[in-house]
C-alpha cells in the first residue's frame, strides 16, 4: 500500500489516479488546507489529518498496511515563504521529520519525496541544470525543500531505505477536466485569470539575456510528472536499500514567457500577447532541466508539450469558472 501525503492537492490527485491505473493500492493523507476531498476517488482510503499529526500518521501506517510513502504535502508559494519563513520550516521540514520517524518506527523503507527546482536558486549560467549543479536556494521555500532532501538522504542511509527525490520544474496542465490547479500562483493560471477579467497579462521583464528577452522555463505536464512518480515507485520497489536518488523532472526544453503567451492566444482564441513590465525580484533568466538522469534511472521522459499543457489547463479552468 502506497500512502500519498497531499493526495487531494493539484499534483497529488494526479499522482493518486496514475498509481491506481498502475494497479497499486493507494491511500491518502491530506489536511485539506489546499486540497479538495472530491478529487480523490471515494474508494481510496482517506485520512483527514496533517503529516505533522504523529498519532494520525502512526495509525494510518499501521491500519492501512503502508509499505511506501510518496510525500507531496507541503507549502509551495515562494512569496509566502519569505513572509512566513518559520511556518515554512515547520510545515515542510518539521512535518517531514514526524513522517520519517514514524516510517522508521514502522519499518517502512520506500520513500518518494517532492523536491523542486527552487533548490538551485539563481544559476550562474544559462546551461542546462543537472542534478550536480550547485544548490543555492534564494528563498525559504527552496531552502526547506533542500533540507528535506538532506533529511531523506540521511534517513535512507541510516535505515537502508530506497528513496527518490524528484526536483520538479514548472508543472502545468491538467490530466482531467476536474483536476484544474485551483491556485492562481503560476504563469498559465495567472494569464487565464487576466483574460477572464479582460486585463492584459504581465510579462515580468523583457530585457533578459534570452532569445526574446523574456524568462525561459522548463514547463512539464502534470500527467508526465505523475507518470514519473509511478516510475519512481517501481524503482524503489525493485531496488531496496538504494539510498536517496535525486532526479530532475522536466522536459529538457525551455519556453519563454512570450512563447507561452503565444500558445495561450492560439489555444484560447483570445489576445494574450501581454505587456512587458519590470522584472520580478529573484527570477533567474533561464531554468531548464537536464533530464538524462531521469531517463537513465527510470526510463522516463516527458511526452507532452506546452500546447498540451495550455490546452488541458484551459479546458479545466473553464469548467472551474462555471
Ligand atoms: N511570469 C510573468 N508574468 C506573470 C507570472 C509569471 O511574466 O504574471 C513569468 C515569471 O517571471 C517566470 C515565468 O513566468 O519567468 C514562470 O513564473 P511562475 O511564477 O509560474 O514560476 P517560477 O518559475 O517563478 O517558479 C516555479 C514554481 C516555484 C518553484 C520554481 C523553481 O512555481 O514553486 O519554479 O524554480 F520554486
Amino acid at each position: 500500500m502506497w500512502l500519498v501525503t497531499g493526495g487531494a492537492g493539484y499534483i497529488g490527485a494526479h499522482v493518486v489516479r496514475h498509481l491506481q491505473r498502475s494497479g497499486r493500492q493507494v491511500a491518502v493523507i491530506d489536511d485539506l488546507s489546499t486540497g479538495v476531498r472530491a478529487k480523490v476517488d471515494a474508494a481510496v482510503p482517506f485520512v483527514h489529518a496533517s503529516v505533522g499529526d504523529r498519532d494520525a500518521v502512526r495509525q494510518a501506517i499501521r491500519d492501512l498496511g503502508v509499505t511506501g510513502v510518496l510525500h507531496l504535502a507541503a507549502k509551495k508559494a515562494v512569496g509566502e515563504s519569505v513572509e512566513r519563513p518559520l511556518w515554512y520550516w515547520q510545515e515542510n521540514v518539521g512535518c517531514l521529520q514526524v513522517l520519517l520517524e514514524e516510517m522508521a518506527d514502522a519499518g517502512v523503507q520506500r520513500f518518494v519525496y517532492t523536491s523542486s527546482a527552487a533548490v538551485y536558486g539563481q544559476p550562474d549560467s544559462t546551461a542546462l541544470i543537472t542534478e550536480d549543479s550547485a544548490c543555492r536556494p534564494i528563498n525559504p521555500y527552496g531552502a526547506t525543500k533542500l533540507a528535506g532532501e538532506w533529511m531523506t538522504s540521511a534517513t535512507a542511509e541510516r535505515f537502508g531505505w530506497s528513496a527518490m527525490s524528484l526536483r520538479y520544474f514548472n508543472v502545468a496542465g491538467a490530466g482531467a477536466d476536474d483536476l484544474c490547479d485551483p491556485g492562481v500562483f503560476n504563469l498559465i493560471p495567472i494569464v487565464f485569470r487576466a483574460l477572464d477579467s479582460n486585463e492584459r497579462p504581465k510579462i515580468f521583464g523583457s530585457d533578459y539575456p534570452t532569445p526574446d528577452g523574456t524568462c525561459v522555463r522548463d514547463y512539464v505536464h502534470v500527467d508526465d510528472l505523475a507518470d514519473a512518480h509511478v516510475q519512481a515507485c517501481a524503482y524503489v520497489e525493485a531496488n531496496p536499500g538504494a539510498g536517496n536518488t535525486i532526479l530532475n523532472i522536466g522536459t529538457g526544453r525551455g519556453s519563454s514567457v512570450r512563447e507561452v503567451l503565444e500558445i495561450v492566444s492560439a489555444v484560447t482564441g483570445r489576445d494574450a500577447s501581454g505587456e512587458a513590465v519590470a522584472r520580478r525580484a529573484g527570477d533567474p533568466a533561464q531554468l531548464v532541466a537536464a533530464v538524462n538522469r531521469a531517463t537513465e534511472v527510470l526510463g522516463w521522459h516527458s511526452s507532452r508539450d506546452v500546447t498540451d499543457m495550455v490546452d488541458s489547463a484551459w479546458r479545466a479552468w473553464q469548467l472551474k469558472a462555471e
